[in-house]
């Protein structure tokens, strides 16, 4: 049987690169979506700490993902048998601007961090859901990473990006109760990195307050759980620390009585 493949949207990003390590670990094939040769080149880079990934069973394509027809387009030429189809979508895009307080904010910086934020996912989603739908693999899952600056309080615009993210998730969790697509957001309130960055400097900066970093590899462990696992469907997967990797932390996201 041929392999399934994920298509990873911020595909060069800490979480990207992690998904690309679980997704080749679970022997899935991955469509990386970057925005250039840098980032491509960002991406094997990262994947050196392990010479023994079959990095060969990543196929790039370039794309703008902040463009409303960026994805679109990716999956445009999927249809066209010009990529390889996929089953998968793993959604990681974003920028870090915690600038505070936020009346300091100018108007063109927070629809930046909210094109970048929320916009992004919500194309990913418009874009290859119908996908997904009509090729009607049982055992499809879209995965949407967000982050815990959007409960804490802290980050600036880019915490109040991850708000409209939650609200994304649930209404993609709404949407494939009962579709072949399971759809997951992966709740992070930790600090994730490049394996090699982990290799350089093992402690995250002290106003982070998460102590030692978590390497992009350790991660990879719990995309490997979402796709292994078919009960895990319209959950918010949690990661508060290390702990969380071993013991695998999951509830359904919606309440039980919705209209
Ligand atoms: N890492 C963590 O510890 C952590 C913790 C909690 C939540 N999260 C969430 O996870 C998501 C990803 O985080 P990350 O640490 O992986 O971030 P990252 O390392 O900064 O990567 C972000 C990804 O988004 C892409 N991107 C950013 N700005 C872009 C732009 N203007 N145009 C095109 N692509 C752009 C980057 O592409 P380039 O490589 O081309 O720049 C990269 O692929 C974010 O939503 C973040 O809030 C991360």
């Amino acid at each position: 049987m041929s392999r399934e493949t994920v298509l990873v949207v911020g595909s060069s990003g800490n979480i990207g690169v992690s998904v690309i390590i679980g997704a080749l670990r679970s022997n899935l094939d991955v469509l990386a979506v970057v925005r250039g040769k840098e980032s491509e080149e960002k991406v094997l880079h990262n994947l050196t700490y392990d010479k023994s990934l079959p990095v060969d069973r990543i196929t790039f394509t370039y794309a703008d993902v902040l463009s409303d027809s960026g994805v679109q387009g990716v999956v445009d030429e999927v249809k066209a048998g010009k990529l390889p189809a996929f089953h998968h979508v793993y959604s990681a895009v974003g920028a870090y601007e915690p600038k505070t307080p936020i009346y300091t904010v100018d108007t063109a910086s927070l629809r930046r961090i909210m094109t970048t934020g929320f916009e992004a996912a919500f194309f990913a989603y418009r874009a290859t859901m119908p996908y997904l739908l009509a090729q009607g693999a049982k055992t499809s899952t879209w995965t949407l990473v967000t982050g815990g600056a959007g409960e804490s309080g802290v980050g600036g615009a880019t915490a109040t990006s991850q708000g409209a993210l939650f609200s994304l998730a649930n209404v993609a969790c709404h949407e494939n109760e009962d579709t072949n697509v399971r759809f997951n957001e992966v709740y992070l309130h930790y600090r994730v990195d490049y394996d090699l960055v982990c290799d350089e400097s093992p402690m995250s900066p002290p106003q982070m307050g998460y102590g030692k970093r978590m390497r992009a590899s350790e991660f990879a462990g719990v995309y490997e759980k979402i796709l292994a696992d078919e009960n895990v469907r319209a959950a918010r997967v949690s990661v508060y620390g290390f702990e969380d990797l071993a013991e695998f932390k999951w509830r359904k996201k919606l309440p039980p009585r919705r209209f």
